[in-house]
């Protein structure tokens, strides 16, 4: 579109032309770069990292160094553009989900759901990371980011910009089951997953690993049909107490066979179509039982039934079609399931290491683990500016040990007082109060922990 030039228009004109303007509809994102108290401070003064050597871990001098930041990230990543520029292979991030329940933290404050900026305060707070984030990463790098309702849209399309990531780098956004079960708090459906976005610097050069299945032994043990996998499940005879004919007199009737196709059926009338049909009752050592599945079903679902031929002539079995995580494929499938993911695995592996509640909502181990397994080499470094525990760092030394590798991370985690932190303050006001921050009482300790744990 030609440029116009307003330098002659009257100010009625102008204020026609700005209504237009306003009225028009915009495709992106808009938001208010709300200023940040750490940004401005870093144009004038330089961060810089100060080594504390008294915490220094050291359990094989030969082995690979490790770096835990304390700090803000705006801080530590400013800083690493000069140390690390183009030499991060993957970054994870478990940012702030903007829940407004006390998680996100804008200047010092806690940004809450009635805060009209909500979400201006947090695109200003992860856009600027981001940028930061994105000259660390390598050419072949790729960045994983935890995410849920409350920002996926704005965080997809911040991330879809080309001075971000740009829509030519997305790889995935992957539904993340954390909670099979689901959570009934939430309305109308119950909740069970979050999200993971996956961008790469340069999606032309970035690679995704695929995971160690044999999917030959998944598929000899699953056969298919028109529906999908399914594999002979129970006998469709009822067992247990209740199944005796007379304490389920419903669900005594015969099913009929047909010889030629082995298909079943039912009928009103309780009489076979044709006369050569095999007849089944739910008899078990001359005592009537009763079928797991009434006639209704049976009309519904006949494909659902296997029969089997025997010595002793037919019986029937239910179709055990597969559940969730039951066929994994060795490309890793955009669903992000398995039972390991479920976010009580984060609470309780830190439970057992504290044997107390020290942190909200760790992410499980495994589901960390499979990330990097997917994106990483042997020799590749990590980032997490949103490091929280830690699991990101525990992760990358678990991924080592199985693979003998010599992955590196860096993680970097304010020493933010967490819930937890609080109330221990409050109930012992004499500790020091940066000991019971996140980055020391937990990060750090975690480390120490785990790594006395596993000597
Ligand atoms: C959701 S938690 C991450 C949890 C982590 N993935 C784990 O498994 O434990 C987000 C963390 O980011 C940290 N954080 C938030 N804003 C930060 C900032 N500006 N600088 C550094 N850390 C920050 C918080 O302290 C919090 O621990």
């Amino acid at each position: 579109m030609a440029k116009r030039d307003y330098k002659n228009w009257d100010k009625n004109d102008l204020i026609k032309e700005i209504e237009q303007l306003r009225k028009r509809k915009k495709y992106g994102l808009v938001w208010e770069d709300k200023p940040e108290n750490v940004v401005e401070q870093c144009k004038t003064e330089l961060p810089v990292l100060e080594e504390v050597k008294s915490k220094e871990i050291i359990t094989d001098p030969d082995k690979p160094m490790n770096l835990l930041i304390e700090g803000d990230n705006y801080h530590a990543l400013s800083v690493l553009n000069y140390t690390h520029k183009g030499k991060i292979d993957v970054i994870y991030i478990d940012p702030p989900y903007n829940t407004g329940n006390k998680d996100f933290v804008y200047n010092d404050h806690y940004v809450d759901k009635e805060d009209s900026f909500r979400h201006s305060k947090w695109l200003s707070f992860i856009s600027k990371r981001l940028k930061l984030a994105k000259s660390l990463l390598k050419r072949t790098g790729i960045i994983f980011i935890s995410i849920d309702d409350n920002e996926i849209a704005n965080l997809k399309a911040l991330c879809d910009y080309s001075s971000f990531f740009g829509e030519n780098n997305f790889i995935a956004c992957l539904p993340t089951i954390m909670n099979l079960k689901g959570n009934n708090d939430q309305f109308g459906f119950a909740g069970t997953h979050e999200y993971t976005l996956v961008y790469a610097k340069d999606k032309t050069k970035a690679k995704i690993n695929n995971f160690n299945i044999d999917e030959e032994d998944i598929n000899s043990s699953w056969e298919i049909d028109d529906i999908g996998y399914f594999k002979k499940g129970a006998n469709l005879k009822a067992t247990g107490t209740n199944a005796p004919r007379y304490k389920r007199p419903n669900l005594f009737f015969p099913i009929f066979i047909n010889k030629k196709d082995l298909t079943v059926y039912v009928t009103e009338d309780n009489k076979p179509i044709r006369k050569d049909d095999i007849t089944l009752l739910p008899i078990t050592n001359n005592e009537e039982m009763s079928w797991r599945w009434s006639k209704d079903k049976i009309k519904k679902e006949p494909f659902n039934i296997i029969v089997v031929k025997n010595k002793d002539g037919y019986s029937i079995y239910k179709k055990q079609r597969p559940q969730l995580g039951d066929l994994p494929t060795k490309k890793p499938k955009t669903l992000f399931y398995k039972p390991e993911y479920s976010s009580g695995n984060g609470t309780a592996e830190l439970k057992r290491i504290f044997k107390e509640k020290v942190f909200d909502n760790p992410k499980p181990l495994q589901l960390i683990k499979d990330f990097l397994f997917l994106s990483t080499n042997k020799n590749s470094l990590i980032l997490d500016f949103m490091a929280g525990s830690g699991t990101t760092g525990i992760a990358t030394l678990e991924l080592n040990k199985e693979d003998n590798g010599s992955r590196r991370f860096i993680l970097c985690t304010n020493n933010e007082l967490n819930g937890v932190g609080a109330k221990l303050l409050e109930e012992k006001p004499n500790i020091n109060k940066d000991d019971v921050g996140i980055c020391n009482r937990v990060t750090y300790s975690r480390f120490k922990k785990t790594i006395i744990e596993n000597k």
